[in-house]
């Protein structure tokens, strides 16, 4: 089914895949990611794009799962030829800290596929530069060739990644501050004090994202069906980030029940 706006924006439309529940949406975008796994053994296509989140964590379970239902020689190449790239990073967490998103990648992914530390990569949030630890990301990002499927979750104010409103397209992988209500939004993660949140994150922009092959976009909840409906309904506009993905020619939007009813 396709969904978007008046034909007379200059957009593309999203591919609107509906599902029952979350668990239906992870078996449904698990599978997607295990088949451009697969396909990339043969056709040495470019890395995976992937998010953080809760939205995410269903999605990495099942994954692990299909992974471990292939034939081990298989599972062997899978793990070799992973390579992929991170969405953001808080700026002033270190891998290790527990709340920061290497740290959740290790929990969910990294250490229940048995991948190489290295294979999944994001920003460093040490880095004593964060603009210039920015740049080197984006400069990594395009020397890998670029990202093949990207994973997208959906902030509550729209972002993406961490491309907090008003946000262009042309934005790039950058260092920005984050919203009041993004850290509102992220605060379970930091014992529910939004204050704890780091104030500033580094992003991969509208531009890195937009050049991916393929972009699929997970919104799940009832909590999230405002947000969803917005973007169903309004043209593209800086207020919501999210709205720019609607210029990719191949912008698939998995949905669940709770998410489209609100
Ligand atoms: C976070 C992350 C995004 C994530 C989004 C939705 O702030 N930076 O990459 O996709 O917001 O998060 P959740 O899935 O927890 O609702």
């Amino acid at each position: 089914m396709s969904f978007g706006p008046s034909p007379s924006e200059r957009v593309t439309t999203f591919q609107l895949v509906a599902q029952r529940d979350a668990a239906a949406v992870a078996d449904w975008v698990s599978k997607a990611v295990l088949d451009d796994r697969l396909q990339s053994q043969v056709g040495g296509s470019r890395p995976l794009g992937l998010a953080t989140g809760r939205t995410m964590e269903p999605i990495y379970a099942r994954l692990v799962e299909r992974v471990a239902g292939q034939p081990p020689v298989d599972q062997a190449r899978l793990r070799r030829g992973w390579l992929s790239f991170n969405l953001d990073e808080y700026v002033g967490l270190a891998a290790a800290d527990p709340r920061s998103f290497m740290a959740e990648m290790a929990r969910h992914l990294v250490g229940p596929l048995g991948l190489e530390v290295g294979a999944v990569r994001l920003p460093d949030g040490t880095a004593p530069d964060p603009q210039a630890e920015a740049q080197r990301y984006a400069a990594a990002v395009a020397a890998a060739g670029g990202i093949g499927l990207q994973l997208l979750g959906l902030g509550l104010n729209g972002h993406v990644g961490f491309n907090e409103p008003p946000c262009s397209p042309e934005s790039r992988c950058r260092c920005l501050h984050l919203s009041a209500a993004t850290r509102l939004q992220n605060a379970a993660a930091f014992g529910g004090d939004a204050t704890a949140v780091p104030t500033r994150a580094i992003t991969l922009g509208l531009v890195q994202i937009l050049a991916a092959r393929r972009l699929v976009l997970v919104v799940t909840g009832a909590a999230k069906a405002a947000v969803l409906r917005r973007l169903l309904q309004e043209p593209a506009s800086a207020q919501l980030p999210a709205s720019w993905l609607r210029r990719h020619p191949d912008c698939t939007l998995v949905v669940d029940q709770a998410a489209l009813d609100g």
